[in-house]
């Protein structure tokens, strides 16, 4: 996520065309808000963030503090843009549908808006977000439209020999392959540079893909998304189209989407095979074991947003995400568990009856008359299943070396003033 390619921005704005056709834009409705508003008082955080180290590729993180509408508007929706912002003819666009499939497609936007319409809230989260002190608000929830995928797939005839469906980005950027024994040249366009072991470090120009089992891929949940909370797709979140696959990490909602291909094996590019992987040291029978894992589903999470104070009560707000959210709980310093007042998730927003089971869940917790001084908050949210948010010694988080997937308890403190 963190690394040279990403501010290496190449590549020219693309996406903020105006596009004929896409005028009826539904107005995104009245946000639904942390209860609060008028004499409540924001208690600033003692530990913001640094400030973002790689604005080239990680931009508008999101500001807890200031967090008062469940749906993100796009301005304040993070991105993660690792080879920049593709410029993407939006006239001459299409999306080839190939591989292994009886009947290969190729579809115009329009194409795409005349299918039937269908709309998820999900809340969109990098699977390495709180994996750096900066890196703490990459998580949003946006009502997003588009069409299902799965019929599309189902009209291409995948052929029998189809078990994986590689979702391609119109973006790519150079990366080196080390540690490869197997490389012999560099290709047409590739560089090789014999490293100290005599192997041959391969640098090439590699286009965003992901990949997914077709099971994956036929799920009725993921979408070809042309819109976001009512308007279409801004050139940063992936315009024209890009795939929502709620549920899952943001890295599998692949960005300004070219070419879905059917294949017969799983894809092993940069962003399934060597970014993006949870590498774990484990045990077995006596022996250190490592293992590698593509990131893939959301996992269960919550994050308290911000403490606030109206007249001499305070109160901590939050978050939680990842899995249908049963409960939270919220702990002060050492203090016991406390049950958090979980917000209803509006019915509608707007004109949208967009579901909302992959939405984020907005938590209350009444501190009262807190004592003045410095303290810690912390939160754990318990999904529908029973599981909860795992405790830093838990066998998962204790055994990864990778930042990925991180979905311990925040503690953030604040410090509440003397003399109210
Ligand atoms: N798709 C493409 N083509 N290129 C990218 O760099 N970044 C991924 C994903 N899809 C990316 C992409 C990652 S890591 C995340 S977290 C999400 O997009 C972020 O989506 P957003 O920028 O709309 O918030």
């Amino acid at each position: 996520m963190v690394n040279q390619e990403m501010s290496r921005r190449t590549l020219l704005k693309g996406g903020g065309a105006a596009i004929a056709g896409l005028s009826a834009l539904e107005v995104a409705g009245p946000a639904h808000a942390f209860p609060g508003g008028p004499g409540e008082e924001v208690i600033p955080w003692l530990d913001p963030p640094p400030p973002n180290p790689v604005p080239g590729a990680v931009g508008k993180l999101l500001d807890w503090e200031a967090l008062d509408s469940w749906l993100t508007p796009a301005d304040n929706f993070f991105t993660i843009n690792h080879y920049g912002e593709p410029a993407v003819d939006a006239v001459n666009w299409r999306l080839g549908i190939g591989g292994l499939v009886a009947r290969p497609q190729s579809l115009a936007l329009a194409d795409l808006r005349a299918r039937p319409r269908r709309e998820v809230t999900f809340a969109l989260e990098c699977s390495g977000n709180h994996g750096f002190p900066f890196f703490i608000g990459a998580v949003g929830n946006a009502r997003w439209a588009g069409t299902s995928l799965a019929p599309l797939l189902e009209r291409a005839g995948i052929l029998e020999q189809g078990t994986e469906v590689v979702f391609w980005g119109a973006d790519s950027g150079r990366v080196t392959i080390r540690d490869n024994g197997g490389v012999l040249r560099p290709g047409t366009s590739g560089e090789v540079v014999p490293d100290a072991d005599g192997n041959l470090d391969l640098t090439i120009t590699e286009q965003f893909a992901r990949s997914m089992s077709l099971e994956d891929a036929l799920n009725g949940d993921n979408l070809l998304c042309y819109e976001m909370n009512g308007v279409p797709l801004r050139g940063e979140h992936g315009f024209p189209l890009r795939l929502i696959a709620p549920g899952w990490y943001g890295v599998a909602n692949v960005k300004w989407l070219t070419r879905i291909e059917v294949m017969d094996q799983r894809y092993a590019g940069r962003f399934m095979a060597r970014d993006y992987v949870t590498i774990r040291e484990q045990v077995r029978d006596g022996q250190i074991v490592w293992t590698f894992n593509t990131v893939k589903h959301d996992r269960l999470k919550s994050a308290p947003a911000k403490v606030t104070r109206r007249r001499d009560r305070y109160a901590v707000m939050g978050a939680a995400w990842g899995a249908p959210i049963a409960e939270v709980e919220v702990q002060i310093d050492d203090g016991p568990w406390m049950t958090a007042t979980l917000e209803d998730q509006p019915r509608r927003t707007g004109r949208s009856r967009a579901r909302t089971e992959f939405a984020w869940r907005f938590w209350t917790l009444q501190w009262g008359k807190p004592a003045a001084g410095e303290h810690t908050i912390r939160s754990r949210a318990f999904d529908v299943d029973g599981n909860v948010q795992p405790p830093p010694d838990d066998p998962y988080l204790a055994s990864k070396v990778t930042y990925w997937e991180g979905n311990g308890r925040i503690a953030r403190r604040v410090a509440i003033p003397a003399g109210d």
